[in-house]
């Protein structure tokens, strides 16, 4: 696995892949591996002649008072887990490589960008859309992908995607779960083992949620009732927002149809975390 740094030599070795004709898989992340990122590392191992991947830790994405200066930073272990992956090419910037002092370009996502994780967190997705942007534009992959977890963040970059004519693919991969149900994420290394058992009842609030829909109940409004029954019950999580939404636009639905996403964010302790489905 070739390990580069600056942008201009990574341009110089995609620009190299792409004239050879390969077909080059793209997944970016802010490292701190785990199944979920190696999930994706698989499938566009499958996919594709290269493999790229990034790893590295957007500042732009933080809004002070986050937890950018805490955020898990792994990279030896991360190094050995996209090596043993097949990754091809590993991209790992420095922030002052990515945003050099007289940087002033955004890319935001009006409207979506705005809604839900968007509302909670503002600005969050002008950082996401703008490395990823970059990124992009430094590596020109073929296929890019993401995981399902970070349902709006997919929803904001398809329309990134559309938006700004990139010639690519953006794939979407399921959620990965550990045993008892619990969307990996690399924020759950913040939790203790008592806020870990807590963290749960997000998933248990989806699952409620997929069983009145199972059951035939579709409008929101019930539907959010019974999830907001499950999700209060525990004391120590605090809701950021239970919502069935149209996966595209990330608008409020009046009753879930197959497209629709149920999601939910929601703090555990001080750890905020997300889950969520699609509504087939
Ligand atoms: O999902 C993430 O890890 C990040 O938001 C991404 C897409 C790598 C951009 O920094």
């Amino acid at each position: 696995m070739q390990i580069v740094q600056r942008v201009v030599e990574m341009q110089g070795v995609c620009r190299g892949l792409r004239r050879g004709g390969a077909v080059v898989g793209m997944v970016p992340t802010m490292g701190a591996l785990h199944e979920g990122h190696l999930s994706l590392v698989r499938r566009a191992r499958a996919d594709s002649d290269a493999v790229v991947a990034s790893v590295f830790v957007n500042p732009l994405q933080f809004a002070p008072g986050e937890d950018l200066a805490k955020y898990p930073r792994t990279f030896e272990e991360d190094c050995r887990a996209l090596e043993r992956e097949g990754v091809d090419l590993l991209f790992v910037p420095q922030a002052e490589e990515m945003y050099p002092g007289d940087a002033v370009t955004t890319v935001s996502v009006l409207g979506v960008g705005d809604r839900l994780d968007g509302a909670s967190r503002p600005g969050h997705f002008t950082g996401v859309a703008t490395v990823v942007s970059k990124l992009f534009h430094i590596v020109g992959p073929t296929r890019a992908y993401f995981g399902q977890k970070d349902a709006v963040q997919v929803a904001v970059l398809r329309q990134m995607v559309k938006d700004l004519n990139f010639d690519l693919e953006l794939v979407t991969c399921p959620i990965v779960r550990d045993a008892d149900g619990l969307a990996l994420s690399s924020r759950n290394r913040y939790l203790s083992a008592e806020e870990r058992k807590q963290a749960l009842v997000l998933h248990q609030t989806m699952m409620r949620m997929q069983q009145i829909i199972a059951e035939g109940g579709r409008q929101s409004e019930a539907l959010l009732r019974g999830g907001m029954e499950v999700l209060q019950r525990v004391a120590g999580v605090r809701v950021d927002y239970l919502s069935v939404v149209d996966a595209h636009t990330l608008l409020p639905v009046t009753s879930a149809a197959r497209g629709s996403l149920v999601a939910v964010a929601a703090f555990v302790g001080s750890t905020r975390l997300i889950d969520n489905f699609l509504v087939d």
